[in-house]
C-alpha cells in the first residue's frame, strides 16, 4: 500500500494523512514536516519556506532517497506534499523501480482558491503536531492546544500574502502532475470541500475497495 496525496496548499493533505496512516498502519512521509524540522538548523531552507517557494528538486530528491532507505517503509507509505514537480515525479519513479516498489494510487484533493485561503489563514498549530483552525476546527480554549496545553502559533507561510504565493506556485509547478498521473491511470479525484470525516471516507472507501479485491 503506497500512496500519494496531491492537492493545493491547505487542501487538507496533512489532516487526511494523519487519519490514513493511523487507520491503515502505514508510514507518513511529509516533506513539509521534514523541511520544517530541518529549517531550525538551516537558514537557506528557511528562506524557501517563508517565501512560499519550493525547495530545489535536488535537495528534495536526496532527502526522499535517504528516507526510503529506512526499513519501516516496507509497511507501506503515504507521501504528503511530494512529489511537487515533474522532475521529482520522474526521479521518484526511478527510485521506486530500483527498489521494486510502486505507487498504488494518487489521491487528488480538489478544492477551490477561496476555501484554501480561508483554511490556511485560519490554521493554528502546536509543536506537538496538532493542527486547528480558528474558524472551522477551533481548540476548546482559545490559543491553547487541547492535547498538550501548549500555545498555538501561526506558521510563517500561513500569512495571506505567502499563502497566495504558495497557491500560485502550486498552479505553475505542481498542477502538471495531475495530467501525468491521470495518463498512467493512478489519479483518484477526492472532493475536498467537505468535512474531514467525509473526505476521509472517500479515501478509505477507495483503498478498501482496491485491497478487498
Ligand atoms: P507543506 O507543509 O507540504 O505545505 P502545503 O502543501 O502547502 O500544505 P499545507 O500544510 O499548507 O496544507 P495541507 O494540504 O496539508 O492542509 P492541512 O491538512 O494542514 O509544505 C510547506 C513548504 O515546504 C512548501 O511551501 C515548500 O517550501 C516546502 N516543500 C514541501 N514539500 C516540498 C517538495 N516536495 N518540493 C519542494 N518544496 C517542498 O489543512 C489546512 C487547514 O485546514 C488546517 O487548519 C486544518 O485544520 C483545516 N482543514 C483541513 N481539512 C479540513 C476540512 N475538511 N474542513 C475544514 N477545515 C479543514
Amino acid at each position: 500500500m503506497n500512496y500519494i496525496l496531491l492537492g493545493p496548499p491547505g487542501a487538507g493533505k496533512g489532516t487526511q494523512a494523519k487519519k490514513i496512516v493511523e487507520y491503515f498502519a502505514i508510514v507518513h512521509l511529509s516533506t513539509g514536516d521534514m523541511f520544517r524540522e530541518a529549517k531550525k538548523s538551516n537558514e537557506a531552507l528557511s528562506k524557501f519556506l517563508s517565501s512560499g517557494q519550493l525547495v530545489p528538486d535536488e535537495i528534495v530528491i536526496n532527502m526522499i532517497k535517504e528516507r526510503l532507505e529506512k526499513d519501516d517503509i516496507k509497511k507501506g507509505f503515504l507521501f504528503d506534499g511530494f512529489p511537487r514537480t515533474i522532475k521529482q515525479t520522474e526521479e521518484l519513479e526511478i527510485i521506486l523501480k530500483s527498489k521494486n516498489l510502486k505507487i498504488d494510487a494518487v489521491f487528488l484533493i480538489n478544492i477551490y482558491f477561496e476555501e484554501v485561503i480561508k483554511r490556511i489563514t485560519g490554521r493554528r498549530v502546536c509543536e506537538c503536531g496538532t493542527s486547528y483552525n480558528i474558524g472551522m476546527i477551533p481548540s476548546k480554549e482559545d490559543g491553547k492546544c487541547d492535547r498538550c496545553g501548549r500555545k498555538l502559533i501561526q506558521r510563517n507561510d500561513d500569512k495571506e500574502d505567502v499563502a497566495k504565493e504558495r497557491f500560485t506556485v502550486y498552479g505553475k509547478q505542481t498542477k502538471p502532475l495531475i495530467g501525468y498521473y491521470k495518463k498512467i491511470g493512478l489519479l483518484v479525484n477526492i472532493e475536498g470541500a467537505k468535512d474531514e470525516k467525509d473526505v476521509f471516507e472517500q479515501i478509505k472507501r477507495h483503498i478498501k475497495a482496491k485491497n478487498d479485491k
